[in-house]
């Protein structure tokens, strides 16, 4: 017998795959750089499906049925690259590599023009839900030629989240696409859980609440529109006691947070677009400021407010209605990334497909997804969801309270660079008149940078130095 599918790289995503993948009944080819992995799989899991283990790459390969199809399950990089040489030269024109890791979209388009020269497809795949999302269902965002999702498609569609019957998981578009949204994807990923944080730090230090009575907030809050896998465990952390002390779990976390580099990347590829994520950014950033030790150390002694709580009872209501319009923001930003990489790279990707998938198995689902998938079809072109009937109510309707909460964390000190980011995109996009025109005129000030007008077709300088009269540039 032969196996449907190979998973190379059996670290716990790679094994759970695999497994998800046999649970399914397709029988199922594991190989890894060191036999132990494969031999514990097959001992741990075998009774779970068709394992077909293989110690080398040859006979991985052999073990294929045609065309073959190889999930490589290893690091982003370097041992990426060396998995793709020690593999490719095994394979035969029509065969498929897809990377499931968190590869760069560019790194992946690299990839995928160099194995297509060589008859290969190369398949990078965004794949989102952690552990558990590998082995009961994850979001699949795979990339690549739609020949290769030809042959692919039905198997990952298979083990892929469902919501409502549907898969998560659909053709992205061709080759770095998939690895784009993914990286997006992280990147809403990061602001949405920097929004919560602050929502935690303000109920805390404004409203004055313990962690376990927030964790009660956020668990009503998850039964309205916020409802979402990251308010759902963020109730859990917040309502663990750690063992050792018996003090809030989150009290004894050391407060640096770290990253691995996807939201970072979001961000540079956003610069590199032109297209504003400040939502994003702002949360790279809260990350990379909480990381600095020394500098925060240096600055512990700086002057705060002297006010300090304020909060009455309707705060968390506030709070809530601020949460939920910065986090239409992020999301518009989010896809806003999406549109233009789409644009920029040929992808033609249909952004509320691509709403649609990340309605189960990734780390941001939500049911708030669902509200997208329906703005994209009510209007596909839409310049920012902002403006989708449903979202301009709610953000209408939330903005007073919103206005207080960004008003709040600067009264009291407390920082809230995601929700005052948010905020100052939102009055950005609304403005009539921007100070943008100032700048302008400054640019050509020093510079002789030039100037369009509002009143006439052209370019134009004044003459500064001079007698300040203007002139065609
Ligand atoms: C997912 C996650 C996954 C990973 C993050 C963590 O979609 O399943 O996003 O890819 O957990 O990359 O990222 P940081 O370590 O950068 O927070």
């Amino acid at each position: 017998e032969k196996a449907r599918i190979g998973v190379t790289g059996l670290a716990v995503m790679g094994r759970n795959l695999a497994r998800n993948l046999a649970r399914h009944g397709h029988p199922v080819a594991v190989h890894n750089r060191t036999s132990a992995r494969t031999k514990a799989l097959v001992e741990q899991f075998g009774d779970e499906g068709t394992f077909l283990p293989a110690d080398t790459p040859e006979e991985f390969v052999a073990s294929l049925e045609r065309p073959r199809r190889l999930v490589v399950m290893v690091k982003a990089g370097a041992p990426t690259d060396a998995v793709i040489e020690e593999f490719a030269p095994l394979l035969e024109p029509g065969d498929m590599i897809v990377d499931g890791g968190n590869a760069h979209f560019a790194d992946t388009r690299r990839r995928e023009a160099a194995l297509r020269e060589r008859g290969l497809h190369f398949v990078g795949a965004g794949i989102s839900g952690g552990e558990e999302g590998a082995l009961h269902g994850p979001s699949i965002m795979p990339g690549g030629s739609a020949e290769s999702y030809e042959a692919l498609g039905p198997l990952l569609e298979d083990i892929s989240a469902k919501v409502d019957g549907d898969p998560c998981c659909a053709h992205v578009g061709p080759d770095g696409a998939g690895h784009f949204v993914k990286m997006v994807h992280n990147g809403i990923e990061y602001s949405d859980m920097q929004l919560i944080a602050e929502s935690y730090d303000l109920l805390r230090h404004a409203a004055g609440l313990a962690p376990a009575e927030i964790a009660e907030v956020f668990r009503t809050w998850n039964t309205g529109r916020l409802e979402s896998y990251l308010i759902e465990i963020t109730a859990e952390v917040l309502a663990h006691t750690d063992a050792a002390t018996g003090k809030p779990f989150v009290d004894v976390v050391l407060d640096q947070a770290e990253q691995k580099g996807t939201g970072r990347w979001t961000v540079q590829t956003a610069l590199d677009l032109g297209v504003p994520v400040g939502g994003i950014a702002e949360a790279v950033f809260a990350r990379s400021v909480s990381g600095h030790a020394v500098l925060r150390e240096a600055s512990r002694h700086l002057p705060g407010p002297t006010r300090a709580k304020v909060a009455g009872s309707s705060f968390a209501d506030a709070v809530e209605k601020a949460l939920y319009a910065s986090k239409i923001v992020a999301y518009a930003q989010g896809f806003h990334e999406i549109q233009a990489g789409s644009a920029e790279y040929g992808w033609n990707i249909d952004a509320g497909s691509m709403a649609a998938i990340w309605r189960g198995g990734c780390i941001i689902r939500a049911g708030f997804l669902d509200r997208i998938r329906a703005a994209y079809a009510a209007d596909p072109h839409t310049p920012t969801l902002l403006t989708d009937a449903h979202f301009a109510e709610a953000v209408g309707d939330a903005q007073d309270a919103w206005r207080e909460v960004v008003a709040t964390a600067a009264r009291i000190g407390v920082p809230a660079p995601g929700l005052s980011t948010a905020l100052a995109y939102y009055d950005s996009l609304r403005a009539d008149r921007l100070p943008a025109a100032l700048t302008q005129g400054q640019r050509d000030y020093f510079g002789a940078h030039t100037y369009r007008r509002t009143d006439r077709e052209g370019t134009f300088h004044t003459l500064w130095g001079g007698d300040r009269t203007e002139v065609d540039a």
